[in-house]
C-alpha cells in the first residue's frame, strides 16, 4: 500500500511544527502511513529548506525564553523538503490531503480552493467551524458527525477541529453524559501555555509582556461586551461539537434566548481565559454544575473507566486511555505527555457544593489541541470513507 500524499501548510508554524514532528512519532510507533511531499509556509520563507527555518524559529524561541523554553529538534526524515509555494493547482499536484495550520484569513481563502481540486483538509484554523456543512471534530467525541463531509459538493472534503481549549475540557463533559449525567452548566478558567499564541511570542514586545505572572492576550469580542475570542470559542464550538447546534444562525437565537432568561438549546458555559509562562500545555479549572447530587468518587470512576469508543481506538494517534486521573493538580513534568500528548489528565477534583464538582485538567495544545487532533480526524475519514485504505485500518483494528 503506497502512503497517502500529505502537504502541510503553515509548516514553518508553532502548530505546524508539531505536526513534523507526528510525522517522526508515528514513524518510530511504526504506524505510519502518509509521506509528506508538499510543505508550505509565507512569502517570506519559500524556496528555504524547511529544516533551516524549522531550527531558526526554535532557536529564537529559546533565546527569547531561555528558562522555559528548549529548541525542538528537526525530523532528520523530513531533510529533503523545501518551502514551497501556496500555489492551490501545485499543492493539488503534489498531495491529496493537506493539514492546515494556518491563520484563519490565509485559511479562509485557500482551504475551499483546495477542496475544489480534489485536496481533503484536516484545518486548525477557526475559519469554517461555523460551516454547517463542516464537522467540528473531537474524534473520540463525535466521529459520527463525520458523515456531514457527504453534504460538501467538492470531491475535496473539509474537517475542522476545535481550538485548543474546547479539546482541553470537552472529552471531560462527554465522559460524564455518556454515563447519564446530566450537566446544568460549566464554569471554565483557563491558564494557557504560550505556545498557543504562535511564534508571535518571539517577538521582543510580547516576550517583555511574558514576564507578568499571568496576563490576557486575546482580542476582545465586539459583538459580546466582556468577552474575548478565546472565551467566546471555547463557550460556544462545544455547543456544536455536542450536537446541540448545527449553524451559526442556531447558536445566534439560542445566545439571544440566554440573553432572556429563555429557555436555550446551549449548554450555559461560562468561560474566563488567561495566559501564562509555560512553554507547552494548557491547565483549566472545569467546574461543572450537575443536575443532580454527584459526588468526588464517583467521578474519578467515569473518568478511569471512560473507554473510547471502538470506531476511534485503534487509530494510530489515538491514546490508550483518553483520561489519566490524579490525586492533586495534573502535574507539567510528569502528565504533559502522558498518551504520547493525547491523554488529558484530570486532577484534584473536590466537591464544591452537592451538585457541583470542580476539577484541573491539562492537556497538550498542540497535539490534543491542533495538529495531532487534524491527524487523527485525517486517519478517521481513511479509515471510513476511503476504501483503499479498508485493509490497513482493519488490521489494526484486529491487532489492539
Ligand atoms: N498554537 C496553538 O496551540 C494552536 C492550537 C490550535 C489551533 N491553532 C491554530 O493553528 C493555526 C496556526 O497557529 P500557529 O500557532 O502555528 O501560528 P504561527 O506560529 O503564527 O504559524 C503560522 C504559519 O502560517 C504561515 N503563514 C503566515 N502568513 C502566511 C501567508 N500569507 N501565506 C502562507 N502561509 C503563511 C507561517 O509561515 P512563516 O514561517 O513563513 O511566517 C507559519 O508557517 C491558527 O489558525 C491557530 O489558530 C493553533
Amino acid at each position: 500500500m503506497e502512503p497517502i500524499r500529505l502537504a502541510i501548510l503553515g509548516a514553518t508554524g508553532m502548530a505546524g511544527r508539531d505536526a513534523l514532528r507526528h510525522q517522526q512519532w508515528l514513524s518510530e510507533k511504526e504506524r505510519q502511513y502518509a509521506e509528506i511531499t508538499y510543505v508550505t509556509a509565507g512569502p517570506t520563507s519559500v524556496g528555504r529548506p524547511l529544516r533551516a527555518r524549522y531550527e531558526e524559529r526554535e532557536a529564537a524561541l529559546a533565546k527569547a525564553y531561555p528558562d522555559i523554553w528548549e529548541a525542538q529538534s528537526f525530523p532528520s526524515s523530513l531533510d529533503h523538503l523545501t518551502i514551497q509555494e501556496m500555489d492551490p493547482d501545485q499543492i493539488a499536484m503534489h498531495a491529496d490531503y493537506a493539514i492546515s495550520a494556518l491563520d484563519s484569513e490565509v485559511a479562509r481563502t485557500i482551504e475551499p480552493e483546495l477542496a475544489r481540486r480534489g485536496v481533503h483538509v484536516f484545518s486548525n484554523s477557526s475559519a469554517y467551524r461555523w460551516d454547517p456543512q463542516v464537522p467540528l471534530l473531537v474524534p473520540e467525541v463525535n466521529y459520527n458527525h463525520l458523515p456531514l463531509v457527504k453534504k460538501q459538493e467538492t470531491s475535496g472534503k473539509r474537517i475542522c477541529n476545535p481550538n485548543c481549549t474546547t479539546a482541553g475540557f470537552i472529552p471531560i463533559v462527554w465522559a460524564f453524559r455518556q454515563v447519564g449525567c446530566t450537566i446544568a452548566s460549566i464554569n471554565l478558567t483557563t491558564f494557557q501555555s504560550l505556545s498557543g499564541k504562535g511564534d508571535a511570542i518571539a517577538d521582543p514586545e510580547y516576550v517583555a509582556r511574558a514576564s507578568s505572572p499571568v496576563w490576557v492576550d486575546w482580542k476582545p469580542r465586539d459583538d459580546r461586551p466582556g468577552m474575548n475570542e478565546e472565551e467566546w470559542k471555547s463557550s460556544y464550538e462545544p455547543q456544536k461539537i455536542l450536537g446541540r447546534i448545527g449553524t451559526m444562525e442556531e447558536l445566534d437565537a439560542g445566545i439571544r434566548a440566554q440573553e432572556l432568561g429563555q429557555s436555550s438549546s446551549l449548554l450555559p458555559i461560562s468561560s474566563r481565559t488567561h495566559r501564562i509562562r509555560q512553554s507547552y500545555g494548557h491547565l483549566e479549572r472545569v467546574d461543572i454544575q450537575f443536575k443532580s447530587a454527584t459526588f468526588v468518587d464517583e467521578a474519578i470512576r467515569v473518568l478511569r473507566e471512560c473507554k473510547i469508543p471502538e470506531e476511534v481506538a485503534f487509530l494510530p494517534t489515538t491514546p490508550t486511555w483518553l483520561f489519566y486521573v490524579t490525586k492533586g493538580k495534573p502535574s507539567y513534568e510528569k502528565n504533559l505527555l502522558a498518551g504520547g500528548g493525547m491523554s488529558i489528565t484530570v486532577g484534584d477534583i473536590q466537591q464544591v457544593g452537592e451538585h457541583t464538582l470542580r476539577m484541573w485538567s491539562l492537556s497538550h495544545n498542540l497535539r490534543r489541541g491542533a495538529t495531532w487532533a487534524g491527524r487523527q480526524g485525517l486517519e478517521l475519514f481513511l479509515s471510513q470513507h476511503v476504501d483503499d485504505w479498508n485493509e490497513f485500518f482493519h488490521r489494526l483494528r484486529q491487532n489492539r
